[in-house]
């Protein structure tokens, strides 16, 4: 429920974040008559002339990200919305303007800051300098918050010096995506897994994120980064959260926070003495994606010809804590492999003794398999008798499976963005990330990534469209497991 009219101000609002995912989520919300009727959206960049020129802009840049045809009526009502304030971030005379926009104390000024975080301190010293915030402020920003820790703390000062945290809204957009809260009502919600969710029944937990792109013309942002920091630290951390934590008290933000952080605290660090035998760094060489030839990471436009950044990751994690005891985590993240896949696989443990030897020496363990990405849904591999009336009973390993868009056929699936814009507006953080848990995420990588600059070594090679380095296999086999392919 939003309580008072909103403002939603996009600082940034030319810039690709804001092009490529808010404004096309916006436009998805309005759409699904999602937006409260009198919702404002303020853009605010310092590239378009005036209120036409940027709605122009935003309607060409519908037609070309979004994947829909552009209702004219729903384009009508959205366009009504949209107003611009032409201002360069870093002068902070001209935030004076705001004053014209957030006038009145009746609505609530929610602040997207769609920016570089080097801007961040600039515009809260603007905000505040121009007069514009009250109590009921929100600022929304999301990463790269800080490249380690020490980063990460500086912008949350600067933040916690306009903003009090309970105002500051820290976006992961995976958490915003169907199957990541799905993961709350799956173990929460249903006594076979609340039940059998610990190191008693659970063999080990796969998460993979691979991803089909490469460096999408991003080299100089992602070279500094690499995968650790920018797909790791947060997006696959959150998920890992969400999978480990205690049951929280009630779904309030304060509740699941706290049990987030506890899991991050149990994190076994990965240091010096393990780093080699815990963690595969890859990088990848030209290869061919469907088809398509594409060039390896050091041939990429704009491309430093020496970097050793990794491009992939596979981790193995151990959660010191009484329910996850000896249950590993694996791990895997990388740009250029043989598809988009994202998914959780929790391995249950193998039976102590097998009666069906005349079907598979050794049974087969169930598998619950989470799928977040291309398709949600969620499957079980079970053992199943073959239909029959032969004399021995024989098994075969049949799926449980619920696929989202066939099971909830009414229902429509957004993506991670709308949902998270919208709780925003709402003013409701349960889905969004606080200062103490986004610092220990951090604490824990960058003991990795300090480890990794010890030992110096170049990341293993893959060629694209593989499914990551062969070290990555090796990883699992030394554990006697196995990649789910
Ligand atoms: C972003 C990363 O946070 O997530 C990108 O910076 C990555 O490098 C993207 O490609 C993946 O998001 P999604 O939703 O497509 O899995």
């Amino acid at each position: 429920k939003i309580f008072k009219p909103c403002d939603l101000i996009i600082y940034g609002a030319l810039g690709d974040l804001s092009r490529r995912k808010l404004l096309i989520s916006l436009y998805r919300l309005e759409n699904a008559n999602l937006l409260e009727p009198d919702t404002r959206i303020v853009g605010v960049d310092r590239h378009a002339g005036g209120n036409a020129e940027f709605i122009a802009i935003v309607q060409k840049n519908l037609q070309e990200f979004l994947n829909d045809k552009i209702e004219d009526t729903v384009w009508q009502r959205f366009s009504a919305r949209l107003s611009y304030l032409k201002i360069d971030l870093t002068q902070l005379d001209q935030y004076q303007q705001l004053k014209t926009v957030l006038d009145s104390k009746a609505r609530v000024a929610v602040n997207y800051f769609a920016v570089a975080p080097v801007l961040f301190k600039d515009i809260c010293k603007g905000l505040s300098h121009c007069g514009v915030l009250t109590a009921e402020s929100r600022m929304v920003m999301e990463k790269p918050i800080g490249h380690d820790l020490q980063s990460c703390k500086e912008i949350n000062d600067a933040v916690a010096k306009v903003f009090t945290e309970s105002q500051v809204f820290r976006i992961d957009h995976y958490l915003g995506k169907e199957t990541v809260l799905n993961l709350l009502a799956l173990r929460f919600a249903n006594s076979i897994f609340t039940t059998n969710w610990d190191h008693n029944t659970i063999d080990h937990i796969q998460i993979t994120v691979a991803e089909e792109v490469g460096i999408e013309g991003r080299f100089d942002y992602f070279d500094k980064t690499g995968q650790l920091r920018d797909m790791l630290q947060n997006h696959l951390l959150q998920i890992l959260t969400f999978i480990a934590m205690e049951p929280p008290v009630n779904l309030e933000a304060k509740s699941i926070r706290y049990e987030k952080i506890k899991v991050l605290e149990a994190l076994r660090p990965i240091t010096l003495n393990n780093v080699d035998e815990k963690t595969v760094r890859g990088q990848y060489s030209a290869g061919f994606l469907k088809g398509r030839e594409v060039p390896g990471y050091l041939e990429e436009e704009g491309a430093n010809v020496d970097s050793t950044t990794e491009s992939f990751v596979a981790l193995r994690v151990d959660i010191d804590n009484w329910r996850w005891a000896g249950v590993p985590f694996y791990l895997r993240t990388g740009k250029r492999l043989t598809n988009k896949r994202t998914e959780i696989v929790i391995y249950f443990k193998q039976l102590p003794h097998n009666i069906f030897s005349d079907s598979f020496r050794d049974l087969p363990p169930n598998k619950l398999t989470i799928h977040l990405q291309p398709n949600e849904g969620v499957d079980v591999q079970i053992l199943n008798k073959v239909p029959g009336i032969d004399e021995n009973i024989k098994l075969q390993k049949t799926k449980l499976d619920l696929s989202f868009s066939e099971a909830f056929k009414k229902s429509r699936i957004f993506g991670g963005y709308e949902k998270l814009v919208l709780e925003a507006m709402r003013g409701n953080p349960a889905l969004f990330l606080s200062r103490e848990e986004i610092e220990q995420a951090w604490i824990w990588v960058d003991s990795i990534q300090d480890a990794w600059q010890h030992v110096n070594d170049t990341p293993k090679q893959y060629q694209a469209g593989s499914w990551g380095p062969v070290a990555s296999v090796a990883l699992l086999a030394r554990d006697g497991r196995a990649w789910e392919e």
